[in-house]
């Protein structure tokens, strides 16, 4: 029987009985297994190698339903979750005994998301538990942004695989609190600070920083291909590692150089497209044959933000 497809009817049924399905979702592909079953939540951090510390997020398909785990949705989360959701927004809210707490590493509050996605919503509207799902990735590696990068690595781990094609945004959600009556970005992602700026006013920026977290929740990912990735001025790059085969990313140039391989992720400078191809252009690369990888800087605007972001955990040492 395949274990790639797009049977709802038998992702649903697998997730029931406790197990794993790779989910489709406009950011990126996720584990998913039931929220609320710790038996079915520990088969996540296994499969992925995932320490415990690490938290997760859950995905449903209404505020309804949020509200049947946790104790409140302050009227802050509730202006973002209208203009935003479904989308590529993570809201942290203080949950109920109901959620167990190896989902959220002990912390009080659980990270939840409706995301954007027309199968991924059939699949959740269909269940009357949560979905909690990390990116489908090993822990460390590169977030999938198509089935295929889910099949690579992670195939014989799950019991069934959502084909749902390319991931839309691209890079994963941006993850937003309001601890002190104020409103705090987490973690940059596929909706920009900017435009949550437009709803709630200025925001505060507390990104996850720490390689050796003190806090559940503090880890600083890595997002890391296996080859060394720099960040720099590509054409000084080239030239000081001129017996090297480079890789290159860059926003919109085409640097021409001779022994290199080059990934331009937006020809017509659109930092969406950008984030959009990101994560498939560093796989690429990294299955390639060049020996180090060089990424221009983005522009710290919009999009650009999380993209540099990251940039910096890929090359993270
Ligand atoms: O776009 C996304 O968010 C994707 C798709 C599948 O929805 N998911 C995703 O999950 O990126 P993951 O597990 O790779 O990243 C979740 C991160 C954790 O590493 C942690 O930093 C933060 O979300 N997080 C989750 N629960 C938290 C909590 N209770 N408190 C603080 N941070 C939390
Ligand atoms: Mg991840």
């Amino acid at each position: 029987m395949s274990k790639i497809g797009i049977d709802i009817e038998k992702a649903k049924q697998i997730l029931q009985q406790g197990g794993l399905v790779a989910i489709p979702t406009e950011t990126v592909y996720g584990l998913a297994a039931n929220g609320l079953d710790k038996n079915a939540v520990l088969k996540i951090f296994e499969a992925k190698n995932r320490p415990h510390f690490d938290p997760l997020i859950i995905h449903t398909n209404s505020i309804d339903k949020i509200k049947q785990w946790v104790t409140d949705f302050p009227q802050w989360a509730k202006q973002l979750a209208d203009v935003f959701w479904p989308g590529p927004l993570t809201l942290l809210l203080p949950k109920k005994n109901i959620v167990p707490d190896l989902v959220t590493s002990g912390l009080p509050q659980v990270a939840v998301r409706i995301p954007n996605h027309k199968l991924t919503l059939q699949l959740l509207e269909s269940l009357d538990f949560p979905l909690a799902a990390p990116s489908a990735n090993p822990f460390g590696y590169i977030s999938p942004t198509t089935a295929a990068h889910v099949t690579a690595q992670l195939q014989n781990k799950v019991d069934y695989i959502l084909d749902g094609g390319t991931c839309d945004v691209g890079i994963e959600s941006t993850i937003v609190g309001f601890e002190n009556n104020s409103v705090t970005v987490y973690r940059l992602g596929g909706l920009a600070i900017e435009d949550i700026e437009q709803v709630v006013g200025k925001v505060n920026v507390q990104l996850n920083q720490s390689s050796n977290p003190t806090a559940p929740g503090m880890l600083k990912s890595h997002y890391a291909p296996t080859k060394p990735l720099f960040i720099g001025n590509v054409v000084d790059f080239i030239k000081n590692n001129s017996l090297k085969k480079i890789g290159i990313i860059s926003f919109c140039k085409d640097y021409n150089a001779e022994k290199s391989y080059s990934k331009i992720l937006s020809p017509t400078k659109d930092l969406k497209e950008a984030a959009h191809n990101l994560f498939a252009a560093i796989r690429e690369l990294d299955a390639s044959d060049v020996d180090l990888i060089v990424a221009e800087k983005f522009p710290d605007t919009f999009l650009g933000r999380a993209i540099n972001d990251r940039l910096q955990r890929a090359s993270a040492k």
